[in-house]
């Protein structure tokens, strides 16, 4: 009889021992049909709080509740068998103290399985991240472009275009890798200050609209495959789903009006 090994998820310090290595491959996904796709192809699949203007129609990520991100962690777990799953906090579950994220961290960890959690924010988070870490919660760090705090930014702005400001975010990147996280997104900066984050860090730096020196990169998953309608510069649309959906729906309109579906064979007789 022979033993077959059982499939293990890529865990925290396999993320954190690729600093400098093959770039890692990172996506969003919100379902298990697209979490499965992905799958096969990431290292690491996150459960971006985006989902709540991707997936709810929201105007900003800033409504989106633990329930939601739990509901569609549990879909995103059940979906892959590889790759690690790591999980937004939300916003509103975790700046108030320490032992407030930790609740909300332990919840979404045992209620999904994910592998780890991510918050956004720097050195005013390292306490929150350390606390955390201590108490057996893998962190995901998330620098620059914080789209929870867009309402004190001003909006979704590139960070860092004022060189002036770069040694902050590299304080902020350095505070966050102290604080024990495993890695780190680096979200909306100039290239150059997010080159210089990777090399001020020992843990893996994963770019969005950032640079290809960052350890690995991430995307919306949604953006990427053309099914968003506008989305941000830095996107590659590395597909065109979007309207080859919206014709296969229109041909499913015209052919349930014109009583050409279903046809015989896709009927029981
Ligand atoms: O919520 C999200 O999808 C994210 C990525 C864009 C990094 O935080």
């Amino acid at each position: 009889m022979s033993a077959q090994a059982p499939i293990t998820r890529i865990t925290a310090p396999r993320i954190a021992a690729r600093k400098g290595g093959t770039p890692i491959v990172a996506l969003t996904a919100y379902t298990a049909p697209m979490a499965a796709m992905v799958d096969a192809h990431a290292d690491l699949i996150l459960v971006g709080d985006s989902l709540g203007m991707v997936v709810h129609g929201l105007p900003s990520t800033i409504g989106v509740t633990l329930d939601m991100m739990i509901l569609h962690g549990q879909a995103v777990m059940r979906g892959s068998a590889r790759a690690m799953v790591v999980i937004d906090m939300p916003f509103g579950s975790y700046e108030e103290s320490p032992r407030q994220a930790f609740h909300n961290a332990a919840r979404l960890m045992a209620e999904t399985g994910c592998g780890a959690v991510k918050l956004e924010g720097g050195a005013r988070m390292a306490e929150t991240i350390r606390f955390l870490v201590e108490r057996g919660i893998p962190v995901m760090g998330h620098v620059g472009l914080t789209p929870q705090a867009t309402n004190t930014m001003g909006g979704f702005k590139t960070q860092g275009r004022d060189q002036a400001s770069w040694p902050a975010h590299i304080g902020d990147a350095q505070a966050v890798a102290s604080a024990g996280a495993f890695s780190l997104v680096v979200e909306g900066v100039m290239e150059g200050l997010a080159d210089q984050i990777t090399e001020a860090v020992a843990i893996p730096t994963i770019g969005i609209g950032a640079s290809a020196g960052c350890d690995g990169q991430i995307l919306v998953l949604d953006d990427m495959l053309g099914l968003s309608g506008r989305v941000p510069r830095f996107v590659r649309k590395f597909g065109d789903l979007g309207p080859r959906a919206e014709d296969a729906i229109a041909a499913y309109a015209a052919a349930v009006r014109d009583r050409s579906f279903p046809a015989p064979d896709q009927t029981y007789r």
